[in-house]
């Protein structure tokens, strides 16, 4: 049932708990000036998601050039921003010692460039600052791969075996990282609080980690500016803005820790 002054609500369940876990998703960076994927004008409305999947990656030289493309625009975004108070916010609970984990579907690293420990960071779709390749799966900074693709080189290729080389970001279609599921699967079983911000919460096997929380018995909250398909279930909700809300947030935190 909703709380009559959720914010009040939330801000007492924070400073009571002990092991949160936040999970992000795309609105938590929007007002860093990262468009999400399915407000209107989001990437989705700019591009077929069907066009990314990746099975056509692998099987199709057209599909990885609008694949590099695509993902050269969104790089040479990642260059110019920075994180904004809802990021910051989550470092702040670290501070706190409230924080379990982070758990993010953005691969815009913007979590860690905030400050937060990079151990309490699980990016469960991966890190486009990161380039691997699908062969040997050798590692490469981004900055390094791109150089070359801005040099012409429109699909880059493994130097060392020739392999087609992919940011480290999971596509539609690909698996999901077996440690990082892993590692959220233990911060699943010590946490006392999940709070989900800025996800449209439509992307699975990410949408399942709040239900199954709420299913073990954890409070469930959900910051975002639009109804998700978990409204009706979770123990709180607060439509606003993931950077003003968290804010606010966590100014009456620290007031109530004070007291
Ligand atoms: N504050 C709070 N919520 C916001 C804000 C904001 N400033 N800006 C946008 N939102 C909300 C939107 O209303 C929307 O419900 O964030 C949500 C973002 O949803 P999506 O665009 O679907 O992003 P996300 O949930 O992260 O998508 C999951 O889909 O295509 C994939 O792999 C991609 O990781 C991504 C996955």
């Amino acid at each position: 049932m909703q709380e009559s002054d959720p914010i009040v609500t939330i801000s007492q369940w924070i400073a009571k708990a002990e092991r949160i876990i936040v999970f992000t998703g795309a609105g938590v960076s929007t007002e860093s000036g990262i468009p999400d994927f399915r407000s209107p004008g989001g990437l989705w409305d700019r591009y077929d998601p069907d066009e990314f999947r990746f099975q056509r990656f692998l099987e199709s030289e057209e599909s990885r050039k609008k694949y590099w493309k695509m993902s050269t625009e969104f790089f040479a975004l990642l260059t110019r921003v920075r994180p904004n108070p809802a990021h910051e916010a989550c470092v702040e609970l670290d501070r706190l010692e409230k924080l379990e984990c982070v758990i993010t579907q953005n691969v815009d690293n913007l979590h860690t460039e905030a400050g937060l420990d990079p151990g309490k960071v699980i990016e469960i779709h991966g890190n486009a600052l990161q380039v691997g390749c699908l062969e040997c799966d050798a590692r490469h900074p981004r900055a390094e791969i791109q150089e070359w693709v801005d040099a012409g080189e429109e699909v880059p290729l493994c130097r060392k075996c020739g392999g087609l080389l992919k940011p480290r970001t999971i596509s539609f279609g690909q698996g999901m990282p077996v440690d990082e599921m892993q590692r959220a699967e233990a911060c699943m079983k010590r946490c006392d609080l999940f709070i989900v911000i800025g996800s449209s919460l439509v992307v699975y096997p990410a949408a399942d980690m709040p239900i199954h929380a709420k299913a073990n018995g954890v409070q469930l909250a959900i910051i975002n500016m639009t109804p998700t398909p978990f409204d009706e279930h979770a123990d709180l909700v607060i439509y606003g803005k993931a950077g003003e809300v968290m804010e606010d947030i966590l100014r009456r935190v620290k007031q109530l820790l004070i007291h």
